[in-house]
This record gives C-alpha cells, structure tokens and sequence, in this order.
C-alpha cells in the first residue's frame, strides 16, 4: 500500500518511522510518502492560509497549494490510477472499523492534513471530479489539525494489512469487530494478583462455557459503557427476539 501524507507540520508524521507501522514501511508492505504543503507555494513567506469569506473566527487553508499539491502527487503514480483522497475533519464521517476495514483494501491512500479552520472547501470538490474522496472524523472533539487523526486512521488501516499482523487471529475477535460489541476482559499469568483472581472459568478448559463467559462480560460491558452499539450487533438482536418469542 502507498501512502502520501500533506502537512504542514510533516514533523507531526514521525510516529510513522516508530513501530508496527515502521517495521511494515521497512518490509515493503508499505511505502509512505511525507509530504510539506509549504512546498508548493511561491510567496516569500510561504502563505497557506487566509481569513473566511463570509467572516468569522480563525483562517482558511487557501486552495492553490492543495490543488498543487495533490496535482503533483497523484500524476507520480501509475497512468490510469488514483489514490483514495482522505481528509481528516472533525465534520467528516465517524471512523469506524468498517471505514478502516474499506480503506485497508485500496493500493493508495493520500491523507490532506488542514489546520486552522480547515481547508478551502473547493479543494475537495475539485478532488471529488478526479478521485474518490473520503472526509473522516475520528471523533466528537475538536484537535488542531489533521495530523494526529491521520496518524490514527494509518494504524488503524495498516494493522488489516494482510501479512501485517503477526497472529491475525488477534484480529477476529476484538472490540468493533464482526460482532459489533465491545472486547471481554482478558488475563494473563499470575492467577492471583494483589489479592485479585483470574476468574475460575478460564482455567475451566471448557471452551464452550468459556465461550459463554466471554459473551455475557462482553455484552455486560457493551450495555454498560456503549449502549449506542447494541442495535448494531446482529446475534445479539437475534438472541433477544428469541428471548422475547
Ligand atoms: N481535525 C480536527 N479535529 C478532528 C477530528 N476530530 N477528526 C479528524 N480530524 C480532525
């Protein structure tokens, strides 16, 4: 998978270099391009940003850069191929591991960071007539830009990599995955700690009543901190309409 990033703060991508996500840009899996928007601009002092039309706090990323740069970057690839256009916005459509799960299947993703108030709306308008475009939020809260967001939209694209994961098994049966509800608790060596129990069940060798226990601390869980995900977990919709018949 290629991956382009545009910032004007490219310092803010070195988490890119550290890690899984380092080791996989390292194998070849991934081959990521850091990119300073300030390069395509032509004034002495570098402009990227000017006040809103229409007035109102704060400025506007200006969009004869962007143009310029997502230009540049899209012709350096294969004739005939397009990078998915990701911007990260907190007015974007929620992250979700769906989004991650469609994202990880393109060959080419190129990340717009903004800041300030964002970028000049035309930006993405003009990008939707050449390539797909995707404006993502990762949450209801407000950062200063698009930097961290699409550090956290890359970890979360690049770990569905195949041939990413070192035991993609660990991939099946976590929190917002299939199942739709949160993770159950999990434990590890020693059995007892500070007074506190591994609970007997797992070390039972019983896979289904395990199974079962998983299940139950799972939904406990999902009612308890996420009630919004219910209606969004099939089984669990299926179970309670037997339960009800
Ligand atoms: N940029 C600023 N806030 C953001 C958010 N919540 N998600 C994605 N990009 C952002």
């Amino acid at each position: 998978m290629r991956l382009d990033v545009v910032s004007i703060f490219p310092g803010y991508l070195a988490p890119l270099d550290l890690s899984l996500v380092g080791k996989a840009r390292a194998s070849g899996l991934l081959d990521v391009r850091v990119h300073d928007l300030r390069r395509w601009t032509h004034d002495r002092h570098h402009t990227v940003d000017d006040t809103p039309y229409g007035g109102g706090a704060g400025m506007v990323m200006k969009p004869e850069p962007w143009g310029e740069a997502l230009d540049e970057i899209t012709a350096s690839g294969e004739p005939d191929t397009a990078p998915v256009l990701v911007v990260p916005t907190p007015s974007g459509e929620p992250l979700t591991q769906r989004v991650a799960a469609e994202l990880s299947a393109e060959p080419w993703l190129l990340f717009a960071c903004g800041r300030y108030e964002g970028i000049d709306q035309r930006v993405m308008d003009h990008a939707r007539t050449r390539m797909r475009v995707r404006e993502v939020s990762i949450g209801d809260y407000v950062l200063n830009g698009g930097e961290v967001a699409a550090l956290v939209v890359t970890e979360a694209v690049v770990r569905l990599l195949p041939g990413f994961m070192g035991n993609p098994a660990s991939l099946t049966e976590e929190s917002h995955g299939d199942e739709g509800l949160l993770e159950y608790p999990v434990y590890t060596k020693p059995p007892s700690w500070r007074g506190l129990d591994v609970p007997e069940v797992l070390f039972s060798g019983n896979h289904a009543r395990i199974a079962a226990w998983r299940r139950a601390r799972a939904l406990e869980r999902t009612v308890e901190r996420r009630p919004d995900l219910l209606h969004r977990s099939r089984r669990l919709t299926l179970d309670t309409l037997g339960e009800v018949a």
